[in-house]
């Protein structure tokens, strides 16, 4: 596969129309702080300032889900790299810094000798800027990358044609959608395989809950900035008048739901002025904002899953203490 040595011939980006247009931020606040328990979608941690403390809870000594999903790769990726057919090309959903995949990337390489990798992300930003990391560190590699939402990004990948396609989803993404949504986007993704691909799914198992509950409300207090940040965004984006001081990040797992959820919860009764909304929201004294949940699988679960949207789980990795799973799953 030879590429052109030049780094801004080997990037194409192409930004989705829905992207270039701000997400309806003012809506989606309304309704879920008019809601009943109020809600805010976990997407809006992730502006500038959410974006590095996420970074920054990755490194955590708690946050163990990173570091376990990266020892994995590093060990396996000569084993996934094994699967390719010669000409494979790599597409990560939600591809962030591409930290991890730079495991499979240069396993891949030394598998096939090139490769055309597509990362999809909301974030042109971050698309752009570790897309020229890698292309600096990896001179056979090619990148066509897609500022999108994943169905968008799955849509316009389904236009190039591929002689064998691995389509990976790393970092327990998955465990932030609702099961019938996550069941939903693996729908989508079999749709885009045939029958010599594979989907590789980065999955957070159950464990014990003293071990989730630090992963999630740490000792420095990162993953309660994190929470708390979505409040200062609503304050500069749409002049809200929050006091994040009188809100309380808590995290805790629900067992009988199988998932890590994080609230904000009012220190006091209150009421909080929005001004782009013109509105105003009473906060009772303990009340809540359920901002995130991040659900953890059993095996049984993840090979259920599998079954109800038309995979096979062709091969698991694990760690010693079973706490993160790698699963490379291939059309049933
Ligand atoms: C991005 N996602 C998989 C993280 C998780 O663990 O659910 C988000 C996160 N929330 C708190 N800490 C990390």
């Amino acid at each position: 596969m030879p590429f052109d040595a030049t780094l801004e011939t080997r990037l194409n980006i192409e930004i989705e129309a829905t992207v270039a247009t701000a997400p309806s931020f003012a809506k989606d606040v309304l309704a879920g702080l008019s809601a009943h328990p109020k809600t805010l979608p976990p997407m809006y941690f992730y502006d500038a300032i959410g974006s590095r403390l996420f970074e920054k809870i990755c490194k955590l000594p708690e946050y163990y889900l990173t570091r376990t999903e990266h020892a994995l790769l590093k060990r396996f990726a000569p084993q996934i790299a094994a699967r390719a057919n010669g000409n494979l090309a790599l597409i990560e959903l939600g591809s962030g810094s591409s930290f991890k995949t730079r495991r499979l990337i240069a396993a891949l390489l030394a598998q096939q000798g090139g490769l055309h990798y597509f990362p999809i992300d909301i974030s042109a930003t971050m698309l752009t800027r570790s897309a020229k990391k890698l292309l600096r560190e990896y001179p056979e590699l090619l990148i066509t990358a897609h500022a999108a939402d994943y169905d968008a990004g799955l849509r316009r990948i389904a236009a190039e044609h591929f002689t064998q396609k691995l389509v990976i989803f790393l970092g327990s993404s998955l465990g932030n959608f609702e099961p019938p949504q996550a069941l939903a986007l693996m729908r989508k993704v079999r749709a885009h395989l045939n029958d010599e691909d594979y989907f590789l799914l980065g999955v957070d198992m159950q464990k014990d809950a003293a071990v989730l509950h630090a992963a999630y409300d740490d000792a420095q207090g990162v993953t309660a900035a994190f929470n708390l940040n979505i409040l200062h965004r609503i304050n500069r984006g749409l002049g809200g008048e929050f006091d994040p001081a009188l809100f309380k990040h808590a995290a805790f797992y629900n067992a009988a739901q199988s998932r890590v959820e994080m609230h904000l919860r009012s220190s006091r009764a209150q009421e909080v002025f929005v001004e782009r909304l013109d509105r105003s929201f009473q906060f009772a004294a303990g009340e809540t904002i359920h901002t995130e949940n991040s659900h953890k699988y059993s095996d049984a679960q993840i090979l259920q899953m599998c079954r109800r949207t038309g995979f096979r789980l062709v091969q698991r990795w694990q760690d010693d203490k079973k706490y993160f799973s790698l699963n490379l799953l291939g059309p049933a």
